[in-house]
């Protein structure tokens, strides 16, 4: 069977059976969009009795449907099969799996699995009989015969007095496995990042400065991601109010000058270097030591900042790979593809600031242009996705050879 899929490669199936666990897929939903999957939740119309279509469409902000009768113009099972890139199907009742091993497509759900290509993980959660009942066993065995992947349900206390095999996993379980069959865990392993965030400072006076309204969650959701992947991160954050990532080495600075240095220091030995921060265009010429009368506040002499990011680029070596963050807000590709040039970058993520929509928010929406004149469009994504969806575009050019 031909799979198609998303251009992200992030578009998740998570498809829920009618189940008490169901409840828990709630949690599960809210991680793989943490790690930056885009989700789209089809219920059994049976698990609606347990979780309802409403809560599934609030957590993922995506229309849930659960029958093929519903927005027919649509055809919903066609599209979501091809939009998929990976099914993953928790809980899994017994006859949920009973039905797709059967190959039948009696609700949305199953029309989907049936008319996808795309890798599939079942995570089953049942009584003990149930799972260990030959039929359920047989079935089983014929789902992973055809190449789906389905986890063993975990030993434990389950609804009513039942104990023993029937559990669904943890959270961080599922997610260990899904990540596998991604195969992101460690596709960045032995790359090097540098990755600056947040927004540089210029004193006027002790109490005084020039900044900007970068919170820095670009900065610190792109470091999380390739952490997460494994690369080794080293985070320079300018003025950010955010939680430290377990594993990531996080340098603080304040002004232009200490980023430049901490830069210089670090930028040879990186592979790659992502300047998500917002560097302040200029600084006072001669701040004061002593804070500044409001009379004597009439007008601040100012020097342009250096470029950092141009002028790292013009001594990077061949393989590094160089990304910047643009904020416009007008003729945004047109300005954003002349910048990418003129700073020598690999990548510029350029995104539609006007009305300060994007700044403290943890969405954000834009265009990766790429040195070859590509463009990625990103519409309404976290800033997560839009940090995984960066780093496969670093990834892919850290892996070209050197020519
Ligand atoms: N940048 C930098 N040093 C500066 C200004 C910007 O390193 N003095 C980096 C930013 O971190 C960002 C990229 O350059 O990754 C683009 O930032 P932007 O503010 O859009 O660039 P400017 O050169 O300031 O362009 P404009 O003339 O549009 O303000």
């Amino acid at each position: 069977m031909s799979r198609s899929g998303s251009s992200s490669g992030r578009e998740v199936i998570l498809g829920i059976g009618g189940g008490i666990a169901a409840y828990k897929s709630c949690d599960l939903l809210r991680r793989l969009q943490e790690y930056g999957f885009l989700v789209t939740v089809v219920p059994t119309p049976a698990s609606l009795n347990f979780v309802g279509a409403t809560t599934w469409e609030a957590l993922s902000g995506r229309p849930v449907l659960s029958e093929v009768w519903q927005d027919v113009p649509s055809v919903a099972h066609i599209n979501l099969a091809n939009r998929a890139d990976y099914i993953l199907i928790g809980p899994a009742t017994a006859d949920l799996i009973a039905r797709i091993a059967q190959g039948r497509a009696d609700d949305l759900l199953t029309n989907v699995v049936l008319a996808s290509g795309a890798p599939k993980l079942i995570v089953p959660a049942m009584h003990p009989q149930m799972w260990l009942n030959p039929s359920t066993v047989a079935n089983v065995e014929t789902l992973r015969e055809r190449g789906f992947i389905v986890m063993a349900p975990e030993v434990g206390r389950l609804t009513g007095s039942d104990v023993g095999q029937g559990r669904f996993p943890e959270t961080a379980k599922i997610i260990e496995q899904f990540q596998e069959i991604v195969g992101w865990n460690s596709d960045l392993l032995g790359y090097r990042l540098l990755i600056t965030a947040g927004g540089t400072r210029e004193p006027i006076d002790p109490v005084r400065f020039i900044g900007n309204r970068s919170s820095g969650k670009q900065g610190y959701a792109v470091a999380l991601a390739a952490v997460t992947r494994g690369a080794r991160v080293q985070l320079i954050a300018a003025n950010c109010e955010l939680p430290d990532i377990e594993g990531v080495e996080i340098i603080p600075v304040e002004t232009t000058a200490d980023m430049a240095r901490e830069l210089d220091e670090r930028f040879f030995e990186c592979d790659a270097l992502i300047m998500c921060a917002a560097v302040a265009d200029a600084r006072p010429v001669r701040p004061s030591i002593e804070k500044i009368k409001k009379n004597e506040l009439e007008s601040i002499e100012l020097e342009p900042n250096p470029d950092l990011l141009a002028s790292l680029a013009a001594k990077k070596s061949l393989s590094q790979v160089l990304v910047g963050f643009a904020a416009e807000t007008q003729d945004h590709l047109e300005n954003a593809a002349q910048k990418l040039l003129r700073k020598n970058l690999d990548l510029l993520y350029v995104n539609d600031v006007s009305g300060g929509a994007i700044f403290g928010s943890d969405m954000t929406r834009g265009t990766i242009i790429t040195r070859d004149g590509g463009e990625i469009v990103v519409s309404e994504a976290s800033k997560d996705t839009l940090a995984n969806v960066l780093l496969d575009q670093v990834n892919f050019r850290l892996s070209l050879p050197n020519v």
